[in-house]
């Protein structure tokens, strides 16, 4: 049968997770400290004073996981390697015990047909660097993080071929170090920021040679990255031609820098003072050419043509506009047409993916035992449709991640939000599919959206 929405055959469909989100373990098999350990046991940073030092646990449960990706028949499964796992101190003897939990878990997916792809960083620096040398602060950890990458790298290249370098570099840099609500809780002036930003790219760019330098095999490198994404308030030439526009100026400190190899002039000339101090060559390393591009796409922010010189002009959310279980999940599902098509026309990406998609919401189990989530099956299954469109016209997207697989620690919210397909009883570990899991099944299964 020829589905309406029906996908290419070699789409990808996936599901996310991150390592301190999910995996538990925190102090076992010598794991070392990282930024979000201590963060999370600072009292008042995070809601209800919750930590993942336990967590949901895939650590121990990551064959049970692994057989409920089975059962959805994802094709891929979009996890992160924890730092301080490998490297308790960030940098000096590697853990062996750490390196075998993702050898073991790297088997089991590929045992169960599920493609690894593997992020290097999501946001869980080994606390040593932090008190050392002052963590993203500092190139040096740029470079120990290249070095990490590559001993990574050398250990699963046999049977990872996809890799992504780091996740969300604002959530590494901004919220951390800048409004203080995310690890390590700093909330230093512009200029700290805007270097700490430049040091986060640099050491994408460093990984993503380490990757290159170091695989047994031809392996893919990209990098997992939450652009703004102006999505034009209606489709007209003039409104398309502004969101182009705005989404180079909006990412020029990210996305623009690492698609372009450089800083936008008007990004510096805004930053001033304020911008980060850098070299000829780091900008070379920061543009390194990557295989693909992975867009966390969660919310359309929404613009429009403009006589103002920059061309664009941003819009406010309507009071009224919808709203997930998440104070900035505005539902604006035509993002994922207009997201992968403004990537693929600002930078002319060969290969894009959609690393992350999917909502908070407030769900409850039912006395039959079932989680009917029809607020989070509307909002990925308008999504797949809006994609679909995307796909339709060549743009390429390759894949698409579910966030999240599992309900998990939602950072400073802790367990009080849940993004996941399946209901984690955070009492007793146990999973239970929403309907919403029961829907991506058969959207998995039919290869289309349903
Ligand atoms: C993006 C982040 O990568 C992920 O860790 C987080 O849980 C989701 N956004 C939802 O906030």
């Amino acid at each position: 049968m020829t589905e309406y929405y029906q996908f290419p055959q070699d789409f990808i469909w996936g599901c996310s997770t991150s390592a301190y989100q999910v995996e538990g373990a925190a102090n076992l098999d010598g794991k070392g400290k990282s930024i979000w350990d201590t963060f999370t046991h600072e009292p008042g940073n995070i809601a209800e004073n919750h930590n993942a030092d336990i967590g949901i646990d895939q650590y121990h449960r990551y064959k049970d996981d692994i057989a409920l990706m089975k059962w959805l028949g994802t094709k891929a499964y979009r996890f992160s390697v924890a730092w301080s796992r490998v490297f308790p101190n960030g940098y000096g003897e590697p853990n062996s015990k750490g390196m075998d939990y993702y050898d073991r878990l790297i088997d089991e997916l590929l045992a169960n047909g599920v493609e690894p792809f593997l992020t290097f960083y999501h946001w869980d620096l080994p606390q040593a660097l932090q008190d050392e040398v002052g963590g993203w602060e500092s190139k040096e950890t740029s470079e120990h993080m290249a070095n990490y990458v590559a001993y990574v790298t050398q250990h699963v290249s046999d049977r990872v071929t996809n890799f992504f370098t780091i996740n969300e570099f604002g959530g590494c840099v901004d919220l951390g170090y800048g409004e203080g609500i995310y690890a390590p809780g700093l909330q230093l002036p512009m200029k700290r920021v805007n270097q700490a930003r430049h040091n986060v790219i640099l050491a994408h760019g460093l990984a993503a040679q380490a990757i290159r330098a170091n695989a047994k095999r031809d392996v893919r490198i990209g990098v997992t990255e939450d652009p703004v994404l102006p999505v034009p308030i209606m489709d007209t030439p003039e409104h398309r031609e502004a969101a182009l526009k705005a989404i180079r100026d909006m990412n020029a400190h990210f996305t623009t820098a690492v698609l372009e190899g450089k800083y936008m002039d008007s990004y510096l000339e805004r930053e001033g003072e304020n911008a980060p101090q850098f070299t000829d060559e780091e900008m070379k390393i920061i543009g390194t050419p990557i295989d693909f591009f992975g867009i966390t796409m969660y919310r359309p922010t929404y613009c429009r043509a403009s006589d103002d010189p920059k061309g664009y002009e941003m819009l406010d959310y309507a009071k009224g506009h919808p709203l997930y279980d998440m104070d900035w999940i505005y539902f604006g599902p035509e993002v994922g047409y207009w997201a992968p098509w403004l990537m693929a026309n600002a930078w002319d990406i060969k290969e894009l993916y959609v690393t992350e998609n999917g909502c908070a919401c407030q769900d409850e189990m039912t006395k039959k035992g079932e989680i009917l989530d029809t607020d989070r099956l509307t909002y990925l299954r308008n999504h797949h449709a809006a994609m679909h469109r995307a796909v339709s016209e060549g743009v390429p997207l390759k894949g698409y991640f579910v966030w999240s697989l599992l309900d998990n620690f939602e950072w400073e919210l802790g367990f009080t939000k849940r993004f996941g397909i399946f209901y984690v009883n955070h009492e007793t570990k146990e999973r239970t599919p929403k309907m919403s899991a029961h829907y991506y099944r058969n959207v998995i299964a039919r290869n289309a959206a349903l």
